[in-house]
């Protein structure tokens, strides 16, 4: 069994074949899929999937793209909405500075301000970081992100990062450019990351791997990145998958099998 550990049905372009895509998300023998927020709308969207689909869990919070649109008011709607017993952490939070769609110091004042409500209601955090390596880590320590631990997801970071991560208690999750050819250190990673902390993911609809490249990606197209790891690292997709489906849950551990 395979888990996407993180992807957003909750986004518009699943809107008319929902249903479909869970289909053939459990044919390919995805068992469960964590949805992520990105903003608060899609945030209480992805609760209220998670409480009608058994096999769908919650993260609640607002990606750094929309960290303008923070506000006290925000922070307050997602504590309520945490103690759902369907939401498993506080995300997707952190820095973007390759689109920088808002600006840097209101990025870090929303990534603080997630790792806080994160160790308030005692949740891990899901961590976006693009272009931002330095940055991201910086504020992880000075917000005590370890005390919670969680994700860094899509991780795009050096194996050197990585392992500070790894000292930090975080999950390293990788999504489909570790099936692009030219992707060597996302495949370096793979390789690296210890067996017990690496999870995978789609971040549908976006980055389908290979051979979906192009097209709108789903929770089933998890199988393509579980079958590149499992080859880069010389095991069969069957232990892969059981070991990561084994540290999502215990990574999101309000997560039951
Ligand atoms: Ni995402």
């Amino acid at each position: 069994m395979l888990i996407d550990s993180h992807c957003h049905l909750n986004d518009p372009q699943f809107e008319i074949d929902q249903k479909e895509v869970l289909e053939r998300a459990k044919a390919m023998g995805v068992g469960q899929i964590v949805c992520v927020g990105y903003d608060l709308a899609s945030s209480l969207e992805a609760e209220a999937l998670a409480r009608q689909h058994p096999n769908i869990y919650a993260v609640i919070g607002v990606h750094p793209h929309d960290a303008r649109l923070v506000k006290e008011q925000t922070y307050r709607i997602l504590k309520r909405t945490a103690q759902s017993p369907r939401v498993v952490a506080i995300g997707e939070t952190g820095l973007d500075y390759f689109r920088n769609l808002s600006p840097r110091d209101l990025q870090l004042q929303a990534f603080r301000g997630h790792i806080r409500l994160a160790r308030e209601v005692g949740l891990p955090i899901v961590i976006h970081d693009r272009d931002a390596h330095a940055e991201v880590l910086r504020i992880m320590r000075e917000e005590k992100a370890a005390e919670v631990g969680g994700v860094i997801h899509c991780f795009s970071g050096s194996w050197e990062m990585a392992q500070e991560c790894l000292a930090m208690g975080f999950y390293i999750s990788l999504a489909g450019p570790v099936t692009y050819h030219n992707a060597r250190r996302p495949q370096e990673i793979a390789t690296r990351v210890p067996l017990d902390r690496l999870l995978l993911e789609t971040d549908a609809p976006y980055l389908s791997p290979e051979p979906r490249r192009g097209r709108r990606n789903e929770p089933g197209n998890v199988r393509y990145v579980a079958e590149k790891i499992a080859d880069l690292r010389g095991i069969t997709v069957e232990e892969l998958g059981s070991a990561t489906t084994a540290n999502a849950r215990r990574v999101f551990s309000r997560m039951q099998s």
